[in-house]
């Protein structure tokens, strides 16, 4: 690791663009849980059951004290170290840095990471599924039948489902940053959900070098130049530290 972490620092004090891409492991040791358990369920519930429009036109009381309890989880939990060095590392490159994130859970933002893009939605915000209004409610219980405060139409979590297209415009502007940085740095994600998965072989193509951050080998491994295995907690703070 320390080699790695060497010709990673190395890399990065060249480097002229910086674009991230986090998932649920960034957030594991701030105390939210990562999706894929072995026993492919996220704490109990089928993933279709409440993710997905099919899981909540069947039983939207059902998806919404999922997300509450959720909610209530991050409610609870502060960013980690892992967080704050990816705000040191913005710090270094100012617009030539980007953080795309799947995850929903709000850390980046709350850590002070600016230039962010949340590409699969937030917990914090709901949507109205009659007049689309988006609005951020901050982590205060819901109640599982919440309605918009404009045309009590019904409330959805303004999240991304399985099935379910991203937003155009945030999607865009993770592709470019993605196409055009010279460095990807992908932390903390399994890389099996599409597209966000597809930012790494797009980055790599366009000549941008890989840098993986996990605990473990992940489907973006096969285009990594350099792997950094460890928790992001420990890594990243470590990694920021060699920059100087
Ligand atoms: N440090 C670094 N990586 C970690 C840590 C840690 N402390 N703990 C876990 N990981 C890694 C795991 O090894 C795994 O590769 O984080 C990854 C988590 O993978 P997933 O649970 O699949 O999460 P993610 O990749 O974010 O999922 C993508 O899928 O479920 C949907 O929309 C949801 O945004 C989510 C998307």
């Amino acid at each position: 690791l320390n080699d790695a972490l060497d010709r990673a620092a190395r890399w990065l004090r060249a480097a002229k663009s910086v674009c991230v891409l986090t998932g649920a492991g960034i957030s594991a040791e701030s105390g939210v849980p990562t999706f894929r358990a072995s026993d492919g369920l996220w704490e109990g519930h089928r993933i279709e059951d409440v993710a997905s429009p099919d899981g909540w036109d069947r039983n939207p009381a059902l998806v919404w004290q999922f997300y509450n309890a959720r909610r209530a989880n991050v409610a609870t939990v502060k960013p980690n170290p892992g967080h704050f060095a990816l705000v040191a590392l913005e710090d270094r490159f100012g617009d030539n840095f980007k953080l795309v994130t799947q995850n929903v859970d709000g850390l980046h933002l709350q850590a002070g990471s600016r230039r962010v893009l949340e590409i699969h939605g937030s917990l914090r915000q709901t949507r109205c599924t009659v007049c689309e209004a988006v609005t951020n409610r901050g982590l205060e219980p819901l109640g599982d039948a919440p309605e918009c405060p404009q045309c009590h139409g019904r409330l959805r979590p303004h999240i991304v489902w399985f099935g379910e297209g991203l937003p155009d415009d945030i999607w865009m502007e993770a592709m470019v940053s993605a196409s055009e940085c010279d460095t990807l740095l992908v932390v903390g994600t399994s890389a099996v959900v599409h597209p966000a998965a597809s930012l790494v072989p797009i980055a790599r193509r366009k000549g941008a070098t890989v840098i993986e951050v996990n605990i473990t080998r992940t489907e973006a491994s096969a285009y990594a130049d350099i792997g950094l295995y460890g928790p992001s907690g420990e890594v990243l703070p470590k990694l920021l530290q060699r920059l100087g």
